[in-house]
């Protein structure tokens, strides 16, 4: 556990402090992919779920954008409905998935939800978006040698032979760190280990150079230490590939390892968006401070973890107000009555809460968060001076 904060310090403190001309960078990179307004309902036998209300979401390329929420909050299915993969009982009622890429020197933007399974099958899932599960298992065939598995993948979508997509494939499981990859070659996906499985299906979802890497909670099955490597795997081939990552994740500690850009996610609405810095630093809807203060405090031993008081809203009930208002111990007459606007903080940083509007009673982070925080920012400053 020591080691775990350690990192999440560490990580924030010393590879992630944006510098100006990072900054900079980041505000000249590319959208590569845009969402807008998306709205999802699905038919069930007892009623209409309304999983997705309105989500906004933009992908810059080569850039690592994290997705938290609680389970339910939407995290799934917005992907999904990128990848075209949606269950049949789901409802698109509107929004638009825009996705730029490149075809042949020139660059073509479609919206995704447009376009139908087949072609969504052929040019862009695993070609140029690829994913990874929770489960490795479910990604796998339990009945097919890795290898075969590989080059299987990699020639659904090229025109090679056999041979050379074999040796691909040997290349491919070396970049994602499996020793011996010629021996692996011929093993089953139960002769592996969980942590490799997981690096078998990244090693699949690569096989054909995508530009987008979706991974939906990929180190939740896994134990600590594996979590850490396989994380530390991603972002290295992020960097190297230059892969614009979505990284799916419920655990805040996570974030603070993979993410240049953060999106909160409460009952299918991004209820607060920013950089890892305005998200960690300068939090601002009560929701994000609840995920915050449950990432476990190595100083705080002995005590019980944090978790936030309440469920999530009965997504089959239409929600009045805000969604998070009886969970909200700040909450004000106007949270039942009326949804909160997308309020902007500064041009990185936009949160739905009615605390941002200027006639709101001014409401202090809880003490031990805004402690938390200040404990976060010096060793941030420490690591960044003797960095510089
Ligand atoms: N096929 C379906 N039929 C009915 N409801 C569904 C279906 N698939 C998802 N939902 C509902 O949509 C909402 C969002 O689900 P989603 O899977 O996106 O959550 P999530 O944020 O990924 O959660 P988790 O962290 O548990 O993976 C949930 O209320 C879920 O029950
Ligand atoms: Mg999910």
């Amino acid at each position: 556990m020591v080691y775990k904060i350690c990192r999440i310090i560490i990580h924030i403190g010393v590879y992630r402090y944006p510098t100006g001309k990072e900054r900079h960078m980041a505000d000249l990179a590319k959208t590569i992919m845009d969402i807008r307004d998306l709205d999802i309902s699905f038919k069930t036998p007892k009623g209409r779920i309304h999983a997705i209300r309105g989500v906004n979401l933009t992908l810059r390329k080569g850039e690592t954008l994290a997705i938290v929420g609680e389970s339910g909050s939407g995290k799934s299915v917005t992907m999904k409905a990128i990848m075209g993969i949606l269950p049949h009982n789901a409802v698109i009622n509107g929004g638009t998935i825009d996705f730029s890429y490149d075809e042949d020197g020139k660059e073509q933007t479609v919206d995704l939800l447009k376009k139908d399974r087949r072609w969504l099958e052929k040019e862009i899932n695993g070609r140029r978006i690829g994913m990874i599960f929770q489960d490795p298992m479910t990604s796998l065939n339990p009945t097919m040698k890795i290898g075969n598995q590989l080059a299987a993948a990699i020639l659904s979508h090229e025109k090679i032979s056999r041979l050379e997509a074999n040796s691909r494939a040997v290349t491919l499981l070396e970049e994602v760190g499996i020793t011996s990859p010629k021996g692996r070659m011929n093993q089953y996906p139960h002769q592996l280990s969980g942590g490799m499985r997981q690096r078998v299906v990244i090693a699949i979802a690569l096989s054909c150079n995508p530009e987008v890497l979706i991974c939906d909670e990929p180190t939740t099955a896994l134990d600590v230490t594996v979590q850490e490597k396989i994380l530390n795997l991603i972002r290295m081939i992020q960097i190297q590939r230059g892969l614009s990552v979505v990284f799916i994740t419920h655990n805040m500690g996570v974030v603070a390892n993979v993410a240049d850009y953060v999106n909160v996610m409460y009952a299918g609405k991004v209820v607060e968006s920013g950089t890892i810095m305005d998200i960690f630093y300068d939090p601002r809807h009560p929701y994000t401070w609840g995920l915050l203060s449950a990432i476990p405090d190595v100083n705080a031993s002995g005590k019980e973890l944090y978790s936030i008081p309440g469920t999530p809203p009965d997504l089959r009930k239409e929600i009045v107000g805000d969604a998070f208002a009886p969970r909200n111990r700040y909450a004000m007459q106007i949270d039942y009555k009326k949804e909160p606007p997308l309020f902007q903080i500064s041009n990185s940083h936009f949160a739905a809460t009615w605390l941002l509007d200027e006639r709101a009673p001014k409401v202090e982070r809880p003490k031990e968060l805004e402690h938390r925080i200040e404990k976060l920012r010096e060793e941030a400053k420490k690591y960044v001076l003797t960095e510089e």
